[in-house]
């Protein structure tokens, strides 16, 4: 596997690039698990029309929370999937190799199943037919199977001493890469589990949202809210089921089932499960949603604490990868990072809770206007910042 490192090395210490990947993918999975959820919900929500005009709503709005989450997912899957290949390149890729139809398949199942989740969103208006349904129901499968082939791919990549048996099984060389090698079915199912109590405490969220608008139905809102309490007070506590099945199924060697992380984790959810258990009053507000992030960061950093744990017998540790500073660029990054992410996305994401939360025309206040007009400035300086310092590595090498 250190054979396999990119003899280049890599442009600052290991530990950062695990710092960055441990917390973009707890920003990817947050994501996963708020478009699952919705996705579930506005199938279940369109079946149940007939029950009423609320559920007709639900089953709308949550579709276009699965839309746009989708996209985000993807978008945030994009970083870890940076990071991972700086400091576990040789296992990502001798993973991706050994499955390499199906890591092709990803891509086009995703694009299938997001075509296929417009398509509903598009048909999913009063008096639809319910076999509409069935694209709904086609796209949350391929999400599924998407979720699976991801698993797949990260769980294999810990799994070094049974590559040469998938490449070659009984010596004979298979390059067709047609299978999915290892599955642990308590883990995915965890993992996407997840999606049923987020949705919940999403829906407690929504309702805090809306109901500072003054048109809010305040009927609705009462509905989601106690229903998004059910969803979580019984996500929570049956997600404890599959988190137990995974801590058993460690490997006793490894040691990992004596480590904190597991039951942190077990204990949250139990936790979450009592406290949803209590009647939702207007205080709850974000408080929920926040603390389940808080679990999809916990579980975050338990992936990567198994990730060294499986790795370490085989010798392979991300501290001895070799490093080749580049500050400057590092420097580039970093500042990327806080000045468009924090400042624009910031504006963004201000602009729309404010738009949101106000009924008719939205007219941005003093704090936005200034936002907006800081997150211009930075976004003309880093163009400007970025195209300078190309230019000028460019001249620098076009003279060496
Ligand atoms: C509907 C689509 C998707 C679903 C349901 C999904 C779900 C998942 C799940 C469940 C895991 C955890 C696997 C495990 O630890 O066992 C995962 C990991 C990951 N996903 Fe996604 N994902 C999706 C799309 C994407 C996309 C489009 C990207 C990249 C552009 C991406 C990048 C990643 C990365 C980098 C990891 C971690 C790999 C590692 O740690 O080695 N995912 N995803």
């Amino acid at each position: 596997m250190n054979a396999m490192r990119d003899p280049a090395g890599i442009p600052a210490q290991p530990f950062v690039f695990q710092a960055l990947m441990v917390i973009t993918w707890a920003l990817h999975i947050a994501f996963v698990h708020l478009s699952m959820g919705a996705a579930g919900l506005a199938i279940y929500a369109f079946h149940a029309r007939s029950a009423g005009e609320h559920w007709a709503r639900l089953s709308t709005s949550m579709t276009k929370v699965a839309k746009v989450g989708v996209s985000l997912l993807i978008v945030l899957g994009v970083a870890p999937l940076l990071f991972t290949q700086v400091i576990y390149d040789p296992q990502w890729y001798t993973s991706n190799v050994l499955s390499g139809r199906w890591a092709l398949a990803f891509i086009f199942t995703l694009l299938l199943a997001y075509c296929l989740w417009y398509v509903f969103y598009e048909s999913n208006r009063a008096r639809a037919k319910r076999r509409v349904g069935l694209y709904a129901w086609g796209a949350l499968l391929l999400f599924c199977l998407d979720g699976l082939i991801m698993h797949a791919l990260s769980y294999q990549a810990l799994l070094p001493g049974r590559w040469m048996n998938w490449y070659a099984p009984s010596g004979v060389a298979d390059t067709r890469g047609a299978t999915l090698h290892a599955i642990e079915w308590a883990r995915y199912a965890f993992i996407m589990g997840l999606s049923v109590p987020v949705i919940g405490v999403f829906l407690i969220a929504y309702a805090h949202y809306f109901s500072g608008r003054r048109d809010c139905d305040v009927g609705y809102l009462v509905f989601a809210r106690e229903l998004g309490r059910q969803i979580a007070k019984w996500g929570f506590l049956s997600s404890i089921v599959p988190m137990l099945a995974w801590q058993f199924d460690l490997p006793p060697e490894s040691g990992l089932e004596l480590l904190p992380g597991g039951w942190l984790i077990v204990g949250a959810l139990a936790i979450m499960g009592v406290w949803m258990r209590l009647p939702v009053t207007k205080g709850h507000g974000y408080l929920p949603i926040v603390a389940s992030f808080m679990i999809d960061a916990l579980l975050a950093v338990w992936r990567e604490v198994i990730r060294v744990r499986y790795l370490k017998p085989f010798g392979y540790d991300i501290h001895s990868y070799r490093v080749h500073s580049d500050t400057p660029s590092m420097l580039l990054f970093f500042l990327t990072l806080t000045g468009i992410g924090g400042v624009v996305g910031g504006f963004y994401l201000t602009l729309l809770y404010r738009a949101g939360r106000t009924a008719g025309r939205y007219n941005a206040d003093k704090p936005v206007r200034y936002l907006a007009s800081g997150a211009l400035s930075i976004l003309g300086l880093w163009i400007a910042a970025f195209l300078a310092y190309g230019v000028m590595v460019s001249l620098r090498d076009g003279f060496n």
